[in-house]
């Protein structure tokens, strides 16, 4: 092991664990234990042990000598911010520190934003001048944050999706699938943007809008 290796665990694997080992790697990182709640959960990564729920994080956590080089990210995908955030607070429970955000080298991230603990910057996004992002973000592959947009904690962006300049989204926002945002507007807390949807008018929080121009199809 390299001495400046770091040490990820990661909880999650499905489809968007096998995107974020990957970027782990392409950062020098190495993943030495995944995590699942599912019973029926594989390993995503050969030779990497999976772990299930809170007893196998806590008997994980106690055959290590130490854990102070080790990483921790959620790697659950969808409009789950939530469940996001929850994982950061579990491991944090157990002693163990949440990444800094982890930007692919593909992206592009101007000095003057800010990402928030355990973000994930894939592929192809991009973050402009002056924007914000909270804790446990995603902004999935080929995203656009414009500049002096705000983004709560557990926000994700689905490929593709674009927020134009000064955008405000709550905590645990979804913006589908090349979905577009109009400049200046706001997205209230939990809101989902269906795919391929042009928001030109603000959302308050907990609806579904779909379609060009987004409307309002659903309360939760
Ligand atoms: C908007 C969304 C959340 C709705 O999901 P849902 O509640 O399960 O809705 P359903 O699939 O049952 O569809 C309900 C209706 O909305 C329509 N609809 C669904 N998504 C739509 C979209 N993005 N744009 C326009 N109409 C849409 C369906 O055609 C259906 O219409 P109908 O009642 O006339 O048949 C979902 O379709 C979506 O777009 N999610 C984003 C997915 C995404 O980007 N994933 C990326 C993962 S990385």
């Amino acid at each position: 092991m390299a001495e400046d290796e770091v040490r990820y665990a990661v909880w999650g694997s499905a489809g968007h664990a096998k995107v974020l080992c990957c970027l782990i790697d392409l950062r020098g990182g190495r993943v030495v234990a995944l995590f699942d709640n599912a019973p029926d959960a594989v390993s995503v990564l050969d030779g990497v042990p999976l772990y299930h729920g809170e007893q196998g994080l806590r008997s994980w956590r106690i055959q290590q000598d130490k854990v102070d080089d080790v990483r921790c990210l959620a790697a659950i995908g969808g409009a789950r911010g939530r469940d996001r955030l929850a994982i950061h607070e579990r491991f944090t429970v157990h002693g163990l520190q949440v990444a800094d955000a982890l930007v692919h080298p593909l992206a592009a991230v101007c000095s003057t934003s800010r990402l928030g603990k355990g973000t994930q910057v894939l592929a192809l996004a991009i973050v402009a001048a002056g924007a914000r992002l909270g804790e446990a973000c995603i902004l999935n592959h080929r995203a656009a944050v414009d500049h002096e947009c705000m983004l709560g904690d557990g926000v994700h962006l689905a490929p593709g999706a674009t927020l134009c300049g000064c955008v405000s989204l709550g905590d645990n926002v979804m913006i589908g699938a090349c979905a577009v945002v109009l400049p200046r507007l706001s997205i209230g807390a939990n809101t989902i943007v269906g795919a391929g949807a042009v928001v030109t008018k603000s959302l308050p929080a907990d609806v579904v809008a779909v379609g060009n121009p987004a409307r309002i199809v659903r309360r939760f």
